[in-house]
């Protein structure tokens, strides 16, 4: 991809959290490394899925990204600028491009809000508009795309089912016209049968709108429809990056390999003729991650040089990386 087309850049990234102390009356502060030296990049009008079990670090990622939490070291790029330790005013200003969709649109809208009030908001903060009613028109205009009816906007937030919640969440982070969304997990908290719905909304949005996304979800059947590429994290590091139809076909990484065979597939004889690999053991504690690999502790393929030596992300097929000895 060449820079040009390149609208989110991470290289090198570290985010590390103080979690107490440790040793002789707690001399040695104890850090938590959520997030490992991760680079990777996201092409304008792209997504990018980014998959990994609870506590991998994913919502670390799209914070840092979001420049809502400091990073350790690295640099995170957007749109050519170096953002790592933009603050202050310009930091205000970068905010308006870059938005995040929130796992739980119960949580993340306040109750005591309307619907106008809730998606002018980030107008009226920007100085965008300068009232509710004012900001009317694109409200009306907003509600409207994404999916929900006239009278929406003076209503609650408790007036809505979750899917109705959720593109009010989606209505809300469109305002100030982003150019990037990190949409963290935006469909786990949904049923089943509407998830799909508020998938093709964002995936709509994304062509109308040339939109670029980081799609969060901790598992690999949510995220194929709408991803162009992947990427698998494990405790905090990336293990396989590539186009999805590479994820799921020519799969490099032992862990991938696992977190697949427990998506169902449509097809029942072929579901049943499928290994299922279940994952065994818990995720390594990222305080004290275990030598070598990071995934030898639960790998059915690990040898020796596994638990030795940490395998270096490598580009195993064009665009299609991989952190493993083994393939
Ligand atoms: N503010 C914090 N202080 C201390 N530790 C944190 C903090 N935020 C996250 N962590 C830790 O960092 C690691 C990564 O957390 P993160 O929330 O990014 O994971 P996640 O992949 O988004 O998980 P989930 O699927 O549960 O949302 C976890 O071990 C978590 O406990
Ligand atoms: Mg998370």
């Amino acid at each position: 991809m060449s820079e040009a087309d390149t609208l989110v850049r991470l290289d090198g990234v570290t985010v590390t959290f103080d979690v107490g102390r440790d040793g002789f009356w707690g001399r040695h502060p104890k850090q938590l490394r959520a997030v490992d030296d991760v680079s990777f990049t996201i092409g304008r009008g792209e997504t990018l899925g980014l998959v990994g079990e609870s506590g991998s670090g994913k919502s670390t990622i799209g914070r840092a990204l979001l420049r809502r939490t400091p990073v350790a070291s690295g640099t995170i790029t957007f749109d050519g600028q170096d953002i790592t330790h933009v603050r202050g005013e310009p930091l205000r200003r970068l905010r308006r491009h870059m938005q995040l969709v929130f796992q739980d649109p119960y949580a993340s809208l306040n109750p005591r809000m309307t619907v106008a009030e809730l998606v002018s908001e980030p107008l009226r903060v920007h100085g965008m508009a300068d009232s509710v009613e004012g900001a009317r028109p694109v409200v009306s205009a907003l509600l409207e795309r994404c999916g929900l009816p006239a009278d929406a906007a003076d209503r609650y937030p408790h007036a809505f089912s979750g899917g109705q919640r959720q593109r009010v969440g989606i209505a809300r982070a469109l305002a100030l016209e982003p150019a990037f969304i990190v949409a963290d997990e935006p469909v786990s908290a949904l049923d089943v049968s509407i998830r799909a719905q508020v998938v093709n909304l964002l995936q709509d949005l994304q062509r109308e709108r040339n939109l670029t996304y980081l799609f969060i979800a901790h598992d690999l059947s949510v995220v194929r429809h709408i991803s162009h590429r992947i990427a698998i994290l494990y405790c905090g590091k990336l293990v396989e990056l590539g186009p999805t139809a590479d994820i799921y076909d020519r799969t490099k990484h032992p862990y991938t390999t696992a977190l697949l065979s427990s998506v169902p597939i449509p097809d029942p004889p072929l579901q049943r003729s499928r290994t299922r690999i279940v994952l065994a053991g818990e995720v390594p504690n990222p305080v004290d991650p275990p030598p070598g690999c990071r995934f030898q502790t639960r790998c059915p393929m690990a040898e020796a040089r596994c638990r030795e030596q940490a395998p270096p992300l490598e580009e195993k097929a064009p665009g299609h990386w991989a952190a493993c000895w083994l393939s």
